[in-house]
């Protein structure tokens, strides 16, 4: 059966002393779960995040990487590094480094395949923009996207992809995909990878929502067959909040 996930994407937020007091406030409000819960501090704070974390069941993940292994590549940071510090995990994908920082499909197959080469698990986000999804051209875009960054990869790499599906319109917007409209776009996310690969893989992969996930409407969302939990965004920073999602997924 696959795991139900959900991960907190701090973005650009929290210094290293709010970076200390959500953890603690974290670690007292979320004791257990049977969904795996993770967050995603910033690079500068990740270190200090698993020795906070040390004995908790929450984990730690990494915003983005570099492609390359090393090298002139001023102000990245390698999978190599990631590891070497304990952080397994990384996103890649998301729309705000497709949109502000230029990663393109082409780009993001070099991430993905580094990452995998150095033995990370990758929550790969993807979605449509407004305009798509208003001239109906969302299925195509998502596939396309999922294609030319991820159907390079042989059977077995699926073990380690988690799937964030993140409608570009309802990231940081406070509108949200419906639950039917999550759950059809998932649905259709696991005939791809079935066409594509097999059933075996479609139905094993971890398909996420992300987009203005809140208390409020988590538990609906995540109700749906094909939503496997959520990357949150703005929730994910007020311990309360991430905490009620969390129990939201079960
Ligand atoms: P949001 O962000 O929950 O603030 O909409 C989601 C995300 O960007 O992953």
């Amino acid at each position: 059966m696959r795991k139900k996930i959900v991960a907190g994407n701090w973005k650009m937020n929290k210094n290293r002393e709010e970076t200390t007091r959500l953890i603690s406030e974290l670690k007292t409000a979320i004791q257990k779960s049977d969904a795996e819960v993770i967050i995603a501090p910033t690079f500068v704070n990740l270190a200090e995040s698993l020795g906070e974390l040390k004995g908790s069941f929450i984990q730690v993940s990494a915003q983005n990487m570099h492609f390359a292994e090393s090298g002139a590549y001023t102000g990245e940071i390698s999978a190599d590094m990631l590891k070497s510090i304990g952080v397994s995990t990384v996103i890649l994908g998301h729309s705000e480094r497709r949109a502000y920082f230029g990663e393109d499909d082409a780009l993001l197959a070099k991430k993905v395949d580094a990452a995998l080469k150095a033995g990370m698990r990758i929550i790969f986000c993807f979605g449509e923009e407004l305009d798509q999804r208003k001239s109906g051209d969302h299925f195509k875009v998502v596939e396309s996207q999922l294609k030319n960054a991820l159907f390079h990869l042989k059977g077995d790499a699926w073990k380690n992809i988690v799937l964030a599906f993140e409608p570009v319109w309802a990231i940081g917007t406070g509108e949200t995909a419906s639950p039917e409209q999550a759950q059809e776009m998932h649905a259709f996310i696991r005939k791809t990878l079935t066409e594509a690969y097999d059933s075996g893989i479609a139905e094993g992969v971890s398909i996420l929502y992300g987009g203005s996930v809140k208390p409020g409407n988590a538990e609906e969302i995540f109700s749906k067959a094909d939503v496997d939990g959520g990357l949150i965004g703005g929730a994910s920073l007020v311990a309360a909040d991430f905490a009620a999602i969390v129990a939201a997924a079960g």
